[in-house]
Parts: C-alpha cells; sequence; structure tokens
C-alpha cells in the first residue's frame, strides 16, 4: 500500500489486535473500509491473526509489533506509521491486562462447572477463585495504564496531523470511581480541571506502595474483592482520556466500557461477544465530526464517570 493509496482512507491502530475484543475491532474497523494497523507484542500472533483476516477477504490489514509496555516499542510503530501513512486517524488503546490469576481445578471442563450460572453467578465465581499478587498489581499497571499513555504520546503527533483524529481508551465499568473506598482520592480523579498526567503517574506509584504495604482502605483505594489494581489502572485511564480531551479539543477523545464479554481475560465468562463489545468501541471510533469528547462510553451510551 503507498501513501497515495491511503490518504483518503481512515488509518486505524489497534493494540492487543491479536485476540478477543482487539482483534474483532480490527474486522469490525476493515468491514467499513478503514485500513487497520492490527498490533500484537507476540509476532507468530499477530501476523496469524492479520493472516486470519486477510483470509476473510480483509486485505487491508497489516501487522506490526507493539509491545504497549515499552516505549521504544511504541515509537518504532510511530516511525513505520509515520513513514507508510503520514498520519493517524484513529487509535484504539485495547490491550489489557487483568493483574490477577484464577486457580481453576481443571479436572472438570470450564464450561461444566459455569453451567446454569448466569453472568453475574460466573463473575462471582471468577472473583472467588481469583487471587492477585503485587507482581501482577505492577504489571497490570505498566501494561493497562502506562501502556495506554506511552502509545499515546508515540502517536499523539500522527493523529494531530488527521484532520479529524480519534483516541478511544478501552476502559472497563471496573474504572468508575464508586469502586474506590475513600472520598479523597475520589474526589481528586473527579476533579479534571487541577488533575495532572504526572498526578496520574505519582497516583499508580502511591497505590503499588499502599499494595504493598496493605494500607489500601486506609488510603481510600479499591479494598473489597478481587481487581484492585485492575480496577486502579481502568480509573487512571479515565483520568487520562479525560485530561488528554481537555488539552487536545482538536482531537475526539473517550473512554470505552465494552460490556462483559466473552474473552481470554475472564476465562470466558462474560455475557456478551467479542463482536459485540468490538461493536461499541467501533461505534465510538467512528462517531460523527464534532461528537462528544472527554467522555465514558458504557456500551454505546453517554455515562457518568463516577
Ligand atoms: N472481556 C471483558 O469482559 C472486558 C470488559 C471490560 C473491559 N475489557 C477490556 O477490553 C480490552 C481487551 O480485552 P479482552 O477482553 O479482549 O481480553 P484478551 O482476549 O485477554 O485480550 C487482551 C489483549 O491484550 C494484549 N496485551 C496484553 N499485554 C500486552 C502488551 N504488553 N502489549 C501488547 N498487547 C498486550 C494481549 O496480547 P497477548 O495475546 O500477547 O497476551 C491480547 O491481545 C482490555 O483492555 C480489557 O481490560 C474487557
Amino acid at each position: 500500500m503507498e501513501k497515495s493509496a491511503t490518504s483518503e482512507r481512515r488509518i486505524a491502530v489497534v493494540t492487543g489486535g491479536n485476540k478477543g475484543i482487539g482483534l474483532e475491532v480490527c474486522r469490525q474497523l476493515a468491514s467499513k473500509e478503514v485500513v487497520v494497523v492490527l498490533t500484537a507484542r507476540d509476532e507468530k500472533r499477530g501476523t496469524e491473526a492479520a493472516r486470519a483476516l486477510h483470509a476473510s477477504g480483509f486485505s487491508d490489514v497489516v501487522y506490526h509489533n507493539l509491545d504497549v509496555s515499552d516505549p521504544s516499542s511504541a515509537a518504532c510503530l510511530a516511525g513505520f506509521i509515520e513513514n507508510k501513512f503520514g498520519k493517524l486517524d484513529i487509535l484504539i488503546n485495547n490491550a489489557g491486562a487483568i493483574g490477577a490469576t484464577a486457580e481453576i481445578d481443571t479436572t472438570t471442563p470450564l464450561q461444566d462447572v459455569l453451567a446454569g450460572k448466569n453472568a453475574t453467578e460466573r463473575l462471582q465465581w471468577l472473583l472467588q477463585h481469583s487471587t492477585e499478587t503485587y507482581e501482577e498489581a505492577e504489571e497490570c499497571l505498566r501494561i493497562n495504564y502506562f501502556g495506554t499513555k506511552y502509545v499515546t504520546e508515540a502517536l499523539l503527533p500522527l493523529l494531530q496531523a488527521s484532520s479529524d483524529g480519534r483516541l478511544v481508551n478501552v476502559s472497563s465499568n471496573y474504572g468508575l470511581l464508586r469502586y474506590f473506598s475513600g472520598e479523597d482520592v475520589k474526589l481528586e480523579l473527579n476533579n479534571v480541571e487541577n488533575l495532572t498526567i504526572q498526578r496520574l503517574d505519582e497516583m499508580s506509584r502511591l497505590f503499588l506502595n499502599d499494595y504493598k504495604n496493605g494500607q489500601l482502605k486506609s488510603h481510600g483505594w479499591p479494598a473489597d474483592a478481587e481487581y484492585l489494581a485492575y480496577k486502579v489502572s481502568k480509573a487512571l485511564i479515565n483520568g487520562y482520556t479525560r485530561i488528554m480531551a481537555k488539552n487536545f479539543p482538536a482531537l475526539r477523545i473517550n473512554s470505552v466500557h465494552p460490556g462483559y464479554c466473552m474473552t481470554d481475560i475472564n476465562y470466558d465468562t462474560g455475557e456478551l461477544t467479542a463482536e459485540e463489545g468490538a461493536g461499541s468501541i467501533v461505534m465510538v471510533s467512528l462517531l460523527p465530526v464534532g461528537g462528544p469528547t472527554g467522555v465514558f462510553f458504557y456500551h454505546d451510551e453517554v455515562a457518568p464517570f463516577v
């Protein structure tokens, strides 16, 4: 694909595009005539996913390596996009990790264990069987929050080169501020006028420190049940969305909760398909010109960050 052949078409980058919701986002964008750069941290998984989309008739899908937690990998991707397309219209920060492990008895197929349970019961079952370590919490913040930031920072000049740049940060209902135990942290994260990216970085460090020292509740962090780091990482992503939207009003920058979808991240316990979850993300990425920016979409609807 030459620059001239694609300059009239929208160009999108999807992180974590090799499976789950990310792969479905790639497929749906490609079906809408968008040229898709499917990125993945593992070359084999990424090229196989791109090949599968080619086999389904989507020839304008290009694979490029990207480990979102590595700023030099993001810089390399930016160089590739600059040379090949000279601009970027849509960035979907989708890659993510749950920061926990479920201890599952493999002697009985999971399908049988979960048979007859509704989505709420399946989630309860998953939470009851999950544990998280400090190392997993650290990795979760590194991939989800810092990964979103590194990739955005590297690709921002290319999004600004678009006539209508879109940034979609895949968040979660778990990033809502209602999961925080203290009012002060909630208020601080909700006060977008005073919030800074530097402070979000610092909050990530403070959370991990409190995690290590068993001070989550006393310092207002999410402290009940599992997925504590995941909740903080997605809340920081939402803060990042709001700050970036304020700082770059020419772009459309939003967070999306795709719904509880059946993917590897939750051992396929979800209630929606990956395709349905991807539908919300794609809808937000292709909103008409002049649409909302700096907001949270719960599926297809604008909803509070709290
Ligand atoms: N499924 C749900 O119910 C649900 C609900 C709310 C939000 N979400 C969000 O939706 C997004 C996609 O999740 P999913 O459900 O599709 O889960 P998934 O099937 O487990 O996919 C996660 C993707 O992220 C990639 N990834 C992880 N770390 C990475 C890194 N350092 N660099 C690049 N890629 C990395 C994975 O790559 P590998 O294959 O190499 O591991 C994989 O492609 C996540 O942000 C998740 O938090 C999901």
